[in-house]
This record gives C-alpha cells, sequence and structure tokens, in this order.
C-alpha cells in the first residue's frame, strides 16, 4: 500500500507529524506559494481584494449570528429585541451595519485600483467581468438587507428603489411585483429579500468569489507597465505565501480594529416602525451607493421625446454599466493607442461624477 507522506517535502515540514502521515498537502502549499507580489510604489492597492474578503467573511459571521434572533415575520419587533434583549446583540447587528457599507467602499476602491493599474487588461478579462458581477451583488445585498429591520426609511427608500424598475419597458412591471410580492410592500415582501440575502444572494457571491481569487491565483498578480518594463534585475517580487499573506493577516486586524470602533461608537440605530399608511418623509434617500444615480435622475426632465425622463436615466446607467464592464475588450491587447486613452478617460469622468453627485445627493 502507498504512502502519501514524503518526509522530506519541504513545503510541509511545519505540519504536526500526524497529518503528514495521512494527507498529501504539499501540492496545495505549492500552489499557494507559486504567486508572487510584484513590490513596486503602488503595491499597497494589492491589500484592497484581501480587505473586502475579510469584510465578506465578517457579514457571514455576524448575518449567521443574526439570523438566530431576527424573523420576517415580525422584523422591526425582532430586530428591537435583538438590540435591546439579546446579550451583545447591538453590537452585531452595528458590526454588520458598518461592515456592509464598508465593503462596499472597499470593492469600489478595490475596482479603481485594478482599473488605474491597467489589472483588467489581457489576460485577466474574466477577473474584471467577475469582479464587476461582485460588485453588482455587494449592491444587491445592501439593497436587500437595508429593507429588513422594516423601519420608516427602509420602508420609504426600498419602495422608491423598487418602483424605479417599473420604468423599464416589458419587464419592469413584472420585476417589481416579482420583488414586492405584488403590488404593495408588505410581509411578503420582507420574506423575499430575507430569502435574497440570506440564501440566493451569499450562494451566487461565493461562486464568483471562487472563480475570482481561482483566476488570480492561476494567473497570478498583473505587473504595471513601469514594473514590467524594468530590466529582471531591478524588479523586487515577495513571496505571497507566506510572506504577503501575514501582513495581509495584519492589515485585516487594523480592518477589525477600526470596525470595532465604529459599530462601539456609533452604534446602528433603528428608526420607527414602518406604517405604510403614513406620508412619506419628505428627506427620503437611498443608502450612499446609490445616491449618485438617485441625484443624476432628478435631473432629467418628465418627459424626453416620447419616453420619460426616468427611462432614459436607466437606460442611461444601464448603458454605462455595460460599457464598464467591458472596459476589458475596449482596451483590449492590441487596441489602438486612442482606445486606451478613452477608456482611461471613461474611468476618469465615471469616478469624478459618482464622486460628485454622490456628495452633491448628500447635501441636497
Ligand atoms: C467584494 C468584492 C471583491 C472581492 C472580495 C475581491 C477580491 C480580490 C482579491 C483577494 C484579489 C487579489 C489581490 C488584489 O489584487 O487585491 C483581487 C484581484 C483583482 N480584482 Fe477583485 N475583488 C472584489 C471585487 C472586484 C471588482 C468590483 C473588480 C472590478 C470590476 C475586481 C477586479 C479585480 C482584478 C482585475 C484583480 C486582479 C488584480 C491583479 O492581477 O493585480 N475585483 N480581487
Amino acid at each position: 500500500m502507498s504512502h502519501t507522506h514524503d518526509p522530506n517535502d519541504p513545503n510541509t515540514a511545519f505540519l504536526p507529524e500526524a497529518v503528514r502521515r495521512r494527507y498529501d498537502l504539499g501540492w496545495i502549499i505549492e500552489f499557494f506559494k507559486h504567486k508572487q507580489v510584484p513590490v513596486h510604489r503602488h503595491s499597497v492597492w494589492y491589500y484592497t481584494g484581501g480587505i473586502a474578503l475579510f469584510l465578506f467573511i465578517v457579514q457571514i459571521v455576524t448575518g449567521v449570528l443574526l439570523m438566530v434572533h431576527y424573523n420576517p415575520g415580525q422584523a422591526h419587533a425582532s430586530v428591537q429585541a435583538i438590540m435591546s434583549q439579546v446579550d451583545f446583540g447591538w453590537l452585531i447587528r452595528s458590526t454588520h451595519s458598518w461592515a456592509a457599507n464598508l465593503m462596499v467602499l472597499v470593492a469600489f476602491i478595490h475596482m479603481f485600483s485594478c482599473f488605474f493599474m491597467k489589472s483588467y487588461k489581457y489576460p485577466r478579462e474574466m477577473t474584471w467581468i467577475t469582479g464587476f458581477v461582485l460588485l453588482a451583488l455587494c449592491m444587491a445585498f445592501g439593497f436587500s438587507g437595508y429593507l429588513l429591520p422594516w423601519d420608516q426609511l427602509a420602508f420609504f427608500a426600498t419602495q422608491i428603489g423598487v418602483k424605479s424598475s417599473e420604468v423599464m419597458p416589458v419587464f419592469g412591471g413584472f420585476m417589481a411585483d416579482m420583488m414586492r410580492g405584488g403590488k404593495e410592500l408588505g410581509v411578503q415582501t420582507i420574506e423575499r429579500f430575507y430569502a435574497l440575502h440570506v440564501w440566493v444572494l451569499p450562494l451566487m457571491f461565493f461562486g464568483v468569489l471562487g472563480l475570482h481569487v481561482f483566476f488570480i491565483q492561476i494567473q497570478g498578480l498583473h505587473e504595471p507597465d513601469f514594473f514590467e518594463k524594468q530590466p529582471p534585475e531591478k524588479k523586487r517580487y515577495m513571496r505571497f505565501f507566506p510572506d504577503f499573506a501575514i501582513k495581509d493577516v495584519y492589515v485585516w486586524l487594523l480592518v477589525m480594529n477600526f470596525l470595532g470602533l465604529l459599530a462601539v461608537m456609533f452604534p446602528w440605530e433603528l428608526g420607527e416602525e414602518a406604517d405604510p399608511l403614513a406620508p412619506a418623509p419628505a428627506d427620503i434617500k437611498p443608502e450612499w451607493y446609490f445616491l449618485a444615480m438617485f441625484q443624476l435622475l432628478k435631473l432629467f426632465p418628465a418627459e424626453v421625446g416620447p419616453i420619460t425622463g426616468e427611462l432614459l436615466g436607466m437606460s442611461l446607467f444601464g448603458l454605462v454599466g455595460l460599457l464598464w464592464a467591458l472596459v476589458p475588450f475596449i482596451d483590449s491587447e492590441h487596441a489602438p493607442a486612442w482606445r486606451s486613452r478613452g477608456a482611461f478617460y471613461f474611468g476618469i469622468a465615471l469616478l469624478a461624477g459618482m464622486i460628485v453627485f454622490t456628495i452633491w445627493g448628500y447635501y441636497s
């Protein structure tokens, strides 16, 4: 009978003998070891993907704990009980809400850092596309989670959000009814959003994240132009495992401390229970990551020729989103210089537009 233990495999030397005698794990360590992290003046951005990953893990852990006491049939009352009767319930809820917002923010920062380092270019098109899907899923997590406490703000902001999908021709009405489970927001909507939030989206996220990380692992990290053009003897690299992985863990600890401070110093609040018959509060606004779109939509006139301004705005967002997802194919392997430059200015305009409209939306 053959034994899997190779006493001379240096990769597994750190494992206990009892494990090494039974399992041949050398190939796994080898798989992680072959990745190297280029060391240059922008290396700090390589931490951003890992931070997003860490925040996702925080979401899973705190989310599972929240599920123990959350009850979609008595949404508001159960969140109130989590805040006031469950030991440390307020802390878990506060951490979950803060980490959700940080995760979206970090995913945006990660995306733009990959954009400006041109990591999306051949052969990493699929890493970019899977990343784009992850960001869309993050936003869907945020949208579905926001409704779950069923307070006034959540209710009216979600009502506006769902209604805006109604403007889409053919599918719009059907999609809005699907989300609401009818014509009005009610308990059936909470149940749908809850199922989406705790089962459908996590399963999708796991799958797409697995692909994203797998692509990075087999292709290695992208080297920016200025680094790649250096003579080989000048290029410096760091081993991913264990050197960079340890640094990743240090950064995660820092993020955990920052998150803990936020959650304790600024505990997440819970508003009055939603009353569908009450008039909508005057300053209803969506979560900050939808503010730019919300603000931009307000600028469109009610009618533009034969179609509504809202439909025109939503179509424009769809088009911009599609172009952004396809950036690796616009600035492709042999793209002429004008197309590369065009993609670059598109990224600058998108980033600037998002910042300006988000701030404007916040203060208006
Ligand atoms: C929450 C969502 C995300 C997670 C957890 C995640 C995770 C990661 C991790 C761990 C890495 C490797 C380390 C690094 O370069 O930072 C990475 C790389 C990368 N990510 Fe993401 N990512 C997410 C979202 C995105 C988004 C939104 C995009 C772009 C649309 C994107 C595009 C990329 C690309 C192109 C790379 C390769 C970087 C390189 O080769 O240098 N990711 N991601």
